[in-house]
Order: structure tokens, then sequence, then C-alpha cells
């Protein structure tokens, strides 16, 4: 046995063990070819001894054994790393496509590594540790005939029960090769008695819960649209059934990765269970030549004994702890308002400041200036590429604007499309070409814009001169960057016929540079990403900018259901959440400007209104909201997350928790949707509490200990009216 850390090899099993906080992943070679397989990934054990999960004594038995049934073996065994072509007709992960046209591929085991720390992916986002935090085991593979080497790489954190695991995938060939397909993760459970949950959407409702049991064939969810989505998120767990917040087994996936994906658990035949993730193989395909290296992106997969709310906290530390960079990745972010549904593209330097003279009276913090200040911008048809000033709007210039801002006691915050170019620009009237597009085929507009071909290194060079260009001209402090199309007509002047293939991740790869430039340069900047509301809120995204835009639905009642999905994976300090205007503009529902506040306050929290013409009773209320915000922040941004209702399955009332991680104070939010009648008070049962702890809740005085708050329960009277909400608020004694 050797081992580091967490991560163990067993020789005389041939077996390796990795073990996190609470969890084990067991990797076992099997036959004299050495196969890879996955034995288990559960419940943590003493004890190695779980070869037998993967049945090699029974029929077909191993090559070795019985080299008649090669290929009934290859459809049986649990492949850690499935390969298509040679008997396992099982969804693979790895398919590749040889210059004489073959497909096979067959991966044996070589050699392993096993150190202490985590290897960063090149060009990737990754979640990270120390090596003290954190392990890895370098699992090297071969296919001896196509001298391809695959090299399987998990990593095993110390504080949390996530394993994260890519690919490298190497030419050691004389020939170019093609990889057709190149996922990231296989999984096996065994049995096919799970339900399984994704997030399903579209604009302005992205990330709603699906769940469904699982039956035999293929359960997948995709992206195609060169985005991780507003649709479908690359995200999956499978459940033991019926398991809730608090109990039963979850098995979940989430890909670090922002652009096409598939999601998929397999029924198979003999009843068991595959689920794979990674870049999906549609419009996808990479030329491998002689020494080359193909890098999957990361797959963190997370494993709970006890219900979801488990899995949910595990991730929230994972990505806050590990994943998630920068100056404000544990900080307070500013409280901000943007002009966006303030004033949508009819603003000038004179109405901004306006908004932001009463805003900084009120305790907003930063005036952050939206879509609408460049090139001949007037409405969504033009200029996106022209990132230049446009100063009939913004008189005597962007730095005056910023200078009026900053002496308000404001920083200044402003909104790019970097990755885009309206047809209707100076850029591109100059360059064509740089738009993704197929020659001889005019490209399908949306939004009245064509996206950028990001796999140019001159096109991004060009877009990121343009706006350091900008950022470097004003004290500016915050960059929204939003992006508002999906990628269709896929075509780049640049890439051979048998590369373009590779546009899809080359332009997701070109993005990440472009963002790592732009943190690298500007270390203080806050960084939010948005893409038409939440297509691009991903794992991804979390590594290059600390908090995302959830949604374009501003509506407190819609904002339940997404932030409810959003926050089954993401930390609550990552969702982008604004208090707008009534009626809303989305949905035109009128709900109280508290519950704004309320359901903002499990996320960022900022505003997105003219504050100069709102109600006089709700501009009131702000400064109360803010010092709210200022006085719950640290344990929102810090602790433990718990789903007390759920709106969306009750059709009634939503409520949520924060504790902190010491126990000593809980944030309870409660929302009634919809009054009733003649009922009596909501019974809420809390959690993550000292049972032995004495809690005085804040308002009302009352004293509970905390298994009376847990077990049995504190009840609230339901706000008058329909969508009101309660903050609740208990603090250990
Ligand atoms: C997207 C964003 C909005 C806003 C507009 C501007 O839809 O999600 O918040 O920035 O673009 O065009």
């Amino acid at each position: 046995m050797r081992g580091i850390m967490g991560i163990r090899y067993f020789e005389e099993e041939k077996v390796f063990q990795l073990d996190s906080k609470d969890a084990s992943y067991v990797i076992a070679l099997a036959d004299e070819e050495q196969f890879v397989g996955h034995a288990y990934f559960g419940r943590k054990l003493s004890d190695c001894h779980v070869r037998h999960l993967m049945r090699l004594d029974e029929g077909p038995f191993v090559p070795s054994k019985n080299n008649r049934d090669r290929a009934a073996f290859g459809d049986a065994f649990p492949f850690e790393y499935s390969t298509h072509g040679v008997g396992d007709f099982r969804e693979s992960c790895l398919k590749v496509e040889t210059s004489r046209g073959h497909e096979a591929c067959s991966l044996v085991y070589r050699s392993h590594r096993i150190y202490d720390g985590k290897p960063a992916l090149e060009g990737l986002p990754a979640t990270f540790g120390t090596e003290k935090e954190c392990s890895t085991l370098e699992i090297t593979c071969e296919d001896p005939v196509l001298q391809l080497e695959v090299v399987l790489v998990y990593s095993v954190f110390e504080d949390n029960s996530a394993v994260t695991r890519s690919a490298r995938i190497r030419n050691r060939g004389s020939e170019a090769v093609y990889l057709k397909k190149a996922l990231s993760a296989c999984l096996h459970l065994d049995g096919l008695d799970y339900e399984y949950i994704t997030l399903h959407g579209s604009w302005a409702r992205e990330r709603r819960i699906d769940r469904r049991p699982l039956t035999h064939g293929k359960h997948s969810v995709s992206s195609l649209r060169g985005e991780s989505s507003h649709q479908d998120h690359p995200f999956i767990a499978l459940l033991t059934p019926g398991a809730n917040q608090d109990s039963g087994e979850v098995y979940a996936m989430n890909f670090v990765y922002s652009g096409n994906f598939l999601a998929q658990a397999e029924g198979c035949q003999f009843d068991t269970t595959r689920v794979v993730m990674g870049i999906h193989p549609e419009n996808f395909s990479w030329k491998l030549e002689p020494g080359e290296v193909f890098t999957c992106p990361e797959v963190v997969m997370v494993y709970s004994d006890a219900g979801l709310g488990k899995m949910t906290r595990r991730f929230h530390d994972l990505y806050r702890g590990h994943l998630i960079r920068g100056e404000y990745r544990n900080k307070k972010r500013p409280i901000l308002i943007n002009n966006w549904e303030a004033t949508y593209f009819d603003f000038n330097t004179d109405k901004l400041l306006s908004i932001a003279k009463e805003a900084s009276s009120l305790g907003i913090e930063m005036l952050v200036m939206d879509d609408g200040w460049f090139g001949q911008r007037s409405d969504d048809n033009s200029s996106l590429g022209d990132w230049q000033v446009n100063e009939d709007k913004l008189a005597g210039g962007l730095k005056r604007l910023v200078d009026e801002v900053n002496k308000l006691g404001m920083k200044f915050g402003i909104w790019f499309e970097p990755e885009m170019i309206s047809p209707d620009s100076d850029l591109y009237r100059a360059h064509p070409d740089w738009a993704i597009q197929i020659p001889d085929r005019t490209p399908s507009r949306c939004r009245n814009q064509y996206v950028l071909d990001m796999s140019r290194r001159e096109v991004r060079d060009a877009v990121y001169a343009m706006v350091k260009a900008v950022l470097s001209s004003a004290n500016i402090e915050y960059v929204k960057w939003d992006m508002n199309r999906p990628l269709c007509d896929l075509g780049s002047f640049c890439l051979d016929a048998d590369r373009q293939g590779e546009l899809s991740h080359r332009y997701m790869l070109g993005v990440y540079e472009l963002q790592e430039r732009l943190i690298t340069d500007f270390p203080h900047l806050l960084l939010e990403n948005c893409s038409g509301g939440g297509a691009r809120f991903d794992a991804g995204m979390l590594y290059y900018s600390p908090q995302i835009w959830c949604s374009d639905d501003t509506d407190a009642i819609e904002r339940l259901s997404i932030q409810e999905g959003t926050s089954l994976v993401y930390p609550l300090c990552s969702m982008g959440a604004h208090i707008s205007d009534c009626p809303n503009h989305a949905v035109g529902r009128i709900t109280p400007f508290a519950t704004r506040g309320h359901v903002a306050l499990a996320g960022t929290f900022g505003y997105e209104l003219d504050v100069t013409r709102i109600p006089q009773a709700d501009r009131d209320m702000i400064p109360s909201q803010t010092a709210m915000y200022h006085k719950y922040n640290d344990l929102v941004r810090t602790g433990d997350y718990y789903r007390i209702a759920s709106y969306s399955e009750n059709r009634q009332f939503d409520c949520w928790e924060v504790a902190a991680k010491d126990g000593s104070e809980v944030l309870v939010t409660y929302v009634e949707v919809l009054r009733r009648v003649n009922f009596k008070s909501r019974t809420l049962r809390l959690r993550g509490l000292d049972p032995e702890a004495v809690y005085e809740n804040e308002e009302t005085k009352e004293r509970y200990t905390g298994d009376v708050l847990m077990y049995a329960g504190v009840q609230v009277p339901e706000p008058w009216g329909d969508f009101g909400s309660r903050l609740l608020h208990f603090v250990r004694v």
C-alpha cells in the first residue's frame, strides 16, 4: 500500500481508494490486461475490499478466462472511462477516427502517480487547492494500437466529499488522430432504482428543478448553443427513491465548463446505471497531431448520504473555498444600482447622476451603467464591437461621469458584451470575417447581432484592447460581462476544413483566456458574468467572476423558483439578485417592496430601478434594506444553506435558511405567496442548529432551545396580503 493523504493504492488488490471527508471512491484494475474499472462511490469505507462489486467472477468473465466473449465483457464491465468500438455499446466517453477512418479504441492501465495538491487545467477553469487541502491520482492508460495515451485525473479534498475528474489525451503515434468525442467523466452505479434531477428552463425562467424516475435507456440533458444555456444545465443528480432534503443518497455531477455539454444517465441491460458528462460530441471534433494533448474540462462529483441538502452544502463549500477566486471571493460586495430596468437605452450623464445622487443618499454604494453607452447604440440594433464612449450621451466623457459618481462616495461599474458584433458597427464594416459564419450562407442574426470568432487571437486582442482602454480611462471598479445570443452557423475563416469542428470549444477557450487577461490586468475589479440573464450561470464562469447575473426576471415570486434551482448547486454569494420596480417588467406583477428585498438578500443584493421615480414609501425603505444587507451579508455569504419549504413544490409558500457554521445564528426567510384565509400560522422547522443551545428570536425576544426550533418548530403568522414575507433571525444566547 502506498498513499498520500486521501488516496491509497493497494498493490496486491490492484485497488485505488480515494477518500474524501466522508465518501470513498474506489477504482480497480481488472484482468491481466488491466482494464480500469469502477468499483464503488458512496459512504466512506474503512476497507478497500469491494472488487466483488465489479462481478468479474460472473459470466461473461474477463477476457483472459473467456476470450471468445470479449465483446460481451466490454458491454458489461464498469469502465472508468468508456471507449467506443470494441464491444461496449453503452455511451462512450472517447471516440476517435484514425487517418484510415477507423473508430475503435480500447484503454488499459500502464502506470499511475499519486501526489499532494491538484494540477491546474491548462486554459480551463477548475477547482484548486493547496498540497494540504487535496491530493491527486493520475492513472495513465494506453491504446497500444493507436499509441494514444489517456491520463485519468482524480482529486479529492480533505474538507469535502467531492471528487473531481478530468482526462488528458495525448497522441503518442506518428499520425494525426481525430477525437470525435472526448467526455470528461463516467460513473457506474449498481441497479437503476434511482430518480434523477436536472435543471431546466428558458430565458427569464432559468434552472427549474425537474425530477423523474430513471428507467432503461438514455436520459440526457444537453446544450448545443455554445453556452451552458438557459434551457438545460450541466448538472445531473441521481437519487435513491424518495430522497429529500435530509435523507437518501445522492450522486451529483456538475461540469466546470460554459459551452456545449452532455449530461446523461443510462439505464443499462443488467439493471446498472452509467452516468456520463462532458463536452457534447455534436459540433465537436478535434485534430490531435503527433505529440499534442487535449484536456477535457473538469467534472465535480459530489456524494451525499443525507439527501439533497447535504449535496448542496458540499457544492457551496467547494465552490466558495476552491473555485471562486479574487479579491471579492470572501468579501461583501458593494450594493449596486444598475440602470438597465431604470432607463434601458434612454440615459445620459445627467440622468445617471440624478440616480446616483439619490441612491448614494440611501446607502447604495455603486452605480452600474448598463448597455447603451458606446458607439451609436440607442437600441439593440447596432454598435456591438465599437467600444468607444458615445459622448453625445455622456457629455464631457466617461471620466467626468465616473469622477462625479466617485465624488458622491460611490463606486462605478460598466457593462460590456465583448464577444459580440453588430452587423451595423464600424468593427463589422472593417472586419466582416471576424464574425462566426459559413461562407456563402448568410449567418442567422439573433437580437440583430453576430458572434465574434473568439478562437482567433487577433480578434481577442482587438476587442481586449478596446475594453482595456475604456477600463483604464477612469476609475471603473466593476464590469458586467454580458453574452446575449447562442452560437450557430458555425464556421471560422481561420480553421482548416478538418478543424471546423473545433470551433465551439476553441471559442470557449478564447473567452476563458480573455477573462483571465481581464482579471489579471485589473485584479481589484469585481467581475459579474451575465448571459441574457442566466444562460451562462455555471461553474466554469465562477472561476473568473465571483458572481453571475441569475436571470433577467427580477420578479420576486418568479425568483423563488429560479434561485431555488440555482442554489441547489451554487452558493448564494454567487447569485446576482436585484430589487426592481413594479409592475415587474417581465411579468407585470406587483409585490411588496419588502419582499423584493428579502428575496434579493439571498443573492448578491442590489437595485435595478429608477430610484428618483419609485413611490416615496419604497424609497423610504431603502436605508433599512441596505442596513439589513450589511447586517446579514456575512452570514448569507458564508453560512450553511438549508431549504425548508419549496413554493415550486407546494404552490403555497417558500422558506429557506442560512445557519452560521458554528451554530451561533440563523436567518430564516419565509414568503407566503398567496395569502390564505382562515388558517392558523405556519410551523417552520429549522435545521443546522446546536440542539442544546438556547436561541433568541431577535425581534420578539422569545427564547427556544435548538432542538425545539429544529424538531418541534416555530410558528409564524402569515403576512397580510399576497406575496408577503418575513425574516426571522435567531441568535444563540
Ligand atoms: C441582457 C442582460 C440584461 C441587460 C441587457 C442589456 O439581457 O441580461 O441585464 O444587461 O442584456 O442589453
